[in-house]
């Protein structure tokens, strides 16, 4: 059987893998105002409540359908614009004006979503799943300063996106990289996989030779992969490491919606004022030299991976993982 045949769940999509997706930004939801969201078919009402909290429903009112984002936050509670029906954090309908028994009513589904890096993220899988918002690896539990760096459009799938971080071949060919990297593959979990590279800094010039001296083990380059179409880098000498994640999203016409976010250590006092801004904007510089290149790729690509060959063996290697994914039926897509 091609290779092609093969695959089923790669770069189709149909398919959705469980995981956090990106919605909005975290600074579009401000407290006491409903906004709209969408994700691929799934339309949505995200509010801040009075505690801070963002909570997401089902955008139309199960009574007739009115949109609730012209609809009215009350504390944590949502009222529908439309006949003033009430509904609480749970999306319980708790108040109808003309009638005294709202037991019986139907409920808004409500969505489980959280707050990362700037961002809101939504959780299309199992809601009871205790997964975590990707992170960097080396930074769990670690307290971290962040920014917003750039949104994109590309005109592929996420997962042609995905795989570029770890196209040992492109780096060369489009990238110039003078160093052919060798990806070593660490499953994390089910869900999670990383690629690191463990290729050494060469030795050809007396500038690579001067480098080497900062990059004791191999040239420092880790990209994590989780569930969803999310990346975590962590690239640089071994006294700064920088880190970007790249938060992808499927559209409905088999496009990616990107954003990018720069991430680095919270450094307290004053040092940390003024180093982290110029740390975040170095990382940005990074995370556009990647971005760099592939744009015209991408713009004209017809995806379909017919003929692997042993360097690309990184992106064999994500496929099988990406075909072991599951999907839940909740935000199952239609493709025409
Ligand atoms: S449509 Fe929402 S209360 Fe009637
Ligand atoms: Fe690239």
């Amino acid at each position: 059987m091609a290779y092609a045949e093969k695959i089923k769940q790669f770069g189709e999509s149909g398919f959705v893998p469980d995981g956090w997706y990106w919605l909005v930004r975290s600074g579009d939801v401000k407290v006491g105002k409903a906004i709209e969201a969408r994700f691929l078919g799934t339309e949505l009402v995200l509010f801040r409540g009075e505690d801070q909290r963002v909570r997401a429903f089902d955008a139309h009112c199960p009574h007739m359908g009115a949109h609730l984002c012209d609809g009215f936050v009350e504390g944590n509670d949502l009222r529908c614009p439309f006949h003033f029906w009430k509904y609480d954090q749970s999306g319980k309908c708790i108040e109808i004006p003309a009638q005294q028994d709202t037991s019986k009513m139907p409920g808004l589904r409500s969505h489980k979503v959280a707050e990362a890096y700037g961002l809101v993220w939504l959780w299309t899988g199992n809601p009871d799943d205790p997964e975590e918002v990707p992170v960097i690896p080396e930074l769990r539990g670690i307290p971290l300063d962040s920014t917003l760096g750039a949104q994109f459009t590309k005109n592929c799938h996420p997962n042609v996106v995905m795989i570029n971080a770890i196209d040992v071949q492109h780096f060369r060919s489009v990238h110039q990289l003078i160093v052919d990297l060798e990806m070593k593959v660490t499953p994390l979990s089910d869900r999670c996989i990383q690629f690191s590279n463990i290729t050494p800094m060469p030795e050809k010039n007396l500038f690579l030779r001067f480098a080497k001296r900062f990059y004791h083990k191999a040239l420092t380059y880790e990209m994590t992969y989780w569930w969803g179409h999310t990346g975590s880098v962590m690239v640089g000498p071994d006294f700064l490491h920088f880190y970007i994640i790249f938060a992808l999203r499927p559209t409905l016409d088999g496009k990616t919606e990107g954003q990018t976010l720069l991430v680095t250590k919270r450094r307290s006092g004053l040092f940390g004022r003024l180093v982290n801004p110029v740390l975040l904007f170095a990382t940005k510089l990074v995370g556009n030299y990647f971005a760099k290149g592939d744009t015209i790729i991408f713009s004209r690509i017809k995806f379909k991976f017919q003929t692997p060959i042993r360097a690309d063996k990184a992106i064999i290697d994500f496929v099988e993982h990406y075909e072991k994914q599951k999907s839940s039926e909740n935000y199952k897509v239609e493709i025409a």
